[in-house]
């Protein structure tokens, strides 16, 4: 089945990037656009941008852009359809779908099959939890016992895998599930006795993807026993990636966006039991410690992040750890620790929601705090452990992307550990020079890595010839779509004078993206139709929509500039008369440039072969191009 055209426009018809995009990054109006960090790339200052009018986004930074659908394509490494369904599923626009052709049916995609699996065996598991003997007298019983509620078991679809070891692999298959899939998954685990289940036994936590599809699982034992691992999870595979997920940021996502704030914790059951406890802001780095994708996830909804560990050496160490990386991303940090062996699960348990609200607020510590308090606590004012530890906490500061809140916490840190800001701040150079030495190596070794090697004349020929016809040709479509309305001179449009040049020579562009926009183009001209902005950035396709969302969007930055300076249009359309005049004759050396460099290579065959002949012919047409190049130069 395949998503029908009616289904598709009306999907175009009413999907807003702004909306589409703000389900993922946190967009700030500035004049008629929003801004935000870019997903695509690391920033700090925001240069990717969304455009209402023209219904795309587009990164100044990375240069990626495109409409919504690109948007999902590249963020969420959808496909086409998948894509358009998370669209009409945002939209409620009902889906009609028609058959797929044969060859349609054998790509139907992978990844869609294994979501399916996972997405089985989450309701099955939770079937277990709710409705059968066993599940309830274990599984469902361990889980009151923690104090979770119905509610929060069914929003977060807990469940739980029968202790028959191979249970849920026989029903799935029965259910017609392939049990390819569910090795891939890592439901399955095949080994010399059969295929079992991997998590046979446990209570589960299934792991939601950004989209709120589940990409795996954690499994935990009923018992505390410490001879078997207390949690397992789900193998990466091509839908679950545990350094790229967060534990609950599905359903936290709308209070962390709210209150701008996101409580980081380690556990699950940390996740859950403050969730229950209206502390909805709250997600995990579960079963890693923490990446730099999970801060980049984090990042695209809030810039501020608490961390909520245990008080004891590991939790400490966690914190550290967890702190740089985020100081690194840009965002600011501060850090909560528990106290008497209490994880943010048994504290909230204990005290309730409102009370530990309080506990954070009253005991939330910058990175300085934390840092000189752990310093009393370890070294009781031993001198040389003290200088290693402010040498440590001035390489934190360093990590801090602006200069101001790095001075601001150099003053911190001198108030606390009673020294010098300038030995501090010192300190802080040091490391920052160290780091500004590390990126000028990087860089040279890019640079080196850029350099062609000229392994062959012709070959680099041939490469500037081509980059030269691909810029031509850039350049031509981006004058067609910006001014094909303006007049080139007498009536003749600009499109008119592109599109006759190109036919008395008998030229077709390269570049299929850009010949497919000319052909566009020429349709609607032909049809009286207007070349309007938005047919061409919300356009189906997305490679049009992606380059026309460049286009456009240097367009707009334009006119804006120039009406701040009191021109009513852009002068820029001047230039383009005058240019491309220019573009064509180069275009054309250009091609019969290529012309050439094939016959000199022939020429040199016929020189081998000693075909006079031949030869002779060659010269001749080479002469020949020659003096058109001439002409044309002229
Ligand atoms: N974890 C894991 N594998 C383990 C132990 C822990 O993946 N063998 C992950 C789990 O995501 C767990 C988190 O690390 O939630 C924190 O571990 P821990 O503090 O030991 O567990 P709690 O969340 O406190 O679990 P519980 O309260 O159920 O004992
Ligand atoms: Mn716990």
């Amino acid at each position: 089945m395949y998503i029908s055209q009616q289904t598709v426009n009306q999907i175009f018809e009413v999907a807003k990037i702004e909306e589409v995009v703000s389900d993922f990054v946190t967009l700030r109006r500035s004049g008629v656009i929003f801004k935000g960090l870019c997903p695509f790339h690391n920033e700090k200052t925001p240069s990717f941008t969304v455009s209402p009018s023209l219904n795309i986004y587009k990164c100044f930074g990375c240069s990626e852009g495109g409409n919504s659908v690109n948007f999902l394509m590249k963020l969420k490494k959808f496909t086409y359809p998948e894509a358009l369904t998370y669209l009409a599923n945002k939209y409620h626009i009902p889906v009609i779908e028609e058959e797929l052709t044969d060859e349609q049916k054998i790509k139907a995609s992978q990844t869609e099959s294994l979501l399916i699996v996972n997405q089985f065996a989450a309701e099955y598991f939770n079937k277990n939890l709710q409705n059968t003997e066993e599940g309830k007298l274990y599984g469902l019983s361990y889980f009151k016992e923690r104090g979770f509620t119905d509610e929060i078991i069914n929003e977060f679809q807990l469940g739980y895998c029968l202790a028959k070891k191979n249970d849920f692999t026989e029903a799935a298959i029965k259910a017609g599930h392939n049990l390819d899939f569910l090795k891939t998954v890592g439901l399955t685990i095949g080994n010399d006795y059969g295929n079992i289940d991997r998590f046979y036994g446990r209570v589960m936590f299934p792991i939601f993807g950004q989209s709120g599809k589940i990409q795996g699982f954690g499994g935990r034992i009923l018992t505390n026993e410490k001879t078997v691992a207390k949690y397992l999870n789900s193998p990466d595979s091509e839908v679950y990636n545990k350094s790229k997920i967060l534990y609950g940021l599905f359903q936290a996502k709308p209070e962390i966006r709210k209150q701008d704030k996101c409580f980081l914790v380690e556990g699950y059951t940390d996740v859950l039991s403050l969730y229950q406890s209206e502390i909805k802001n709250v997600v995990a780095s579960s079963g890693t410690s923490l990446t730099v994708e999970q801060t980049k996830l984090i990042h695209s909804v809030t810039h501020n992040v608490t961390l909520l560990y245990d008080g004891d050496a590991a939790g400490i160490k966690a914190s550290n750890r967890g702190m740089d990386i985020l100081l690194e991303e840009g965002l600011d940090v501060k850090i909560v620790l528990f106290p008497d062996n209490d994880d943010p699960d048994s504290f909230v348990r204990k005290y309730g929601g409102r009370a530990t609200l309080d506990y954070i607020n009253n005991h939330e510590q910058d990175i300085i705090e934390f840092k000189s308090n752990f310093f009393q606590q370890e070294t009781k004012n031993d001198i040389s452990k003290k200088s290693e530890f402010i040498s440590e906490t001035a390489r934190s500061i360093a990590l801090i992307k602006t200069e101001l809140k790095r001075e601001l916490y150099a003053q911190r840190c001198s108030e606390i550990f009673n020294i010098r800001v300038s030995s501090i701040q010192e300190e802080i150079d040091k490391y920052l020079q160290e780091k500004d030495t590390e990126n000028q190596k990087k860089l040279i070794v890019q640079q080196q890595k850029s350099v062609p090697k000229v392994e062959n004349y012709s070959k680099v020929i041939q490469n500037s010839i081509s980059s030269i016809l691909y810029a031509s040709e850039k350049e031509m479509i981006k004058t067609l779509l910006l001014f094909g309305e303006e007049i080139m001179q007498n009536d003749k449009t600009i499109s008119n004078y592109i599109f006759s040049n190109l036919k008395n020579d008998d030229l077709t562009l390269k570049n299929p993206l850009f010949d497919k926009i000319l052909k566009l183009v020429e349709n609607k001209i032909n049809n009286g139709l207007a070349l309007d902005a938005l047919s061409f950035t919300n356009n189906q396709d997305p490679e049009i929509s992606e380059f026309s969302a460049e286009i456009f969007y240097e367009k707009d930055k334009l006119s804006a500039l120039w009406k701040k300076r009191g021109h009513a249009i852009i002068p820029e359309v001047d230039l383009a008369r005058e240019n491309l005049k220019d573009l064509f004759k180069r275009y054309k050396i250009c091609i019969i440039s290529e012309q050439k460099e094939k016959l000199l290579k022939d020429l040199s065959i016929s020189e081998e072969e000693n075909n006079l002949e031949k030869l002779q012919q060659l010269l001749e047409n080479i002469k020949m191009i020659d003096s058109i190049i001439k002409k044309l130069k002229e």
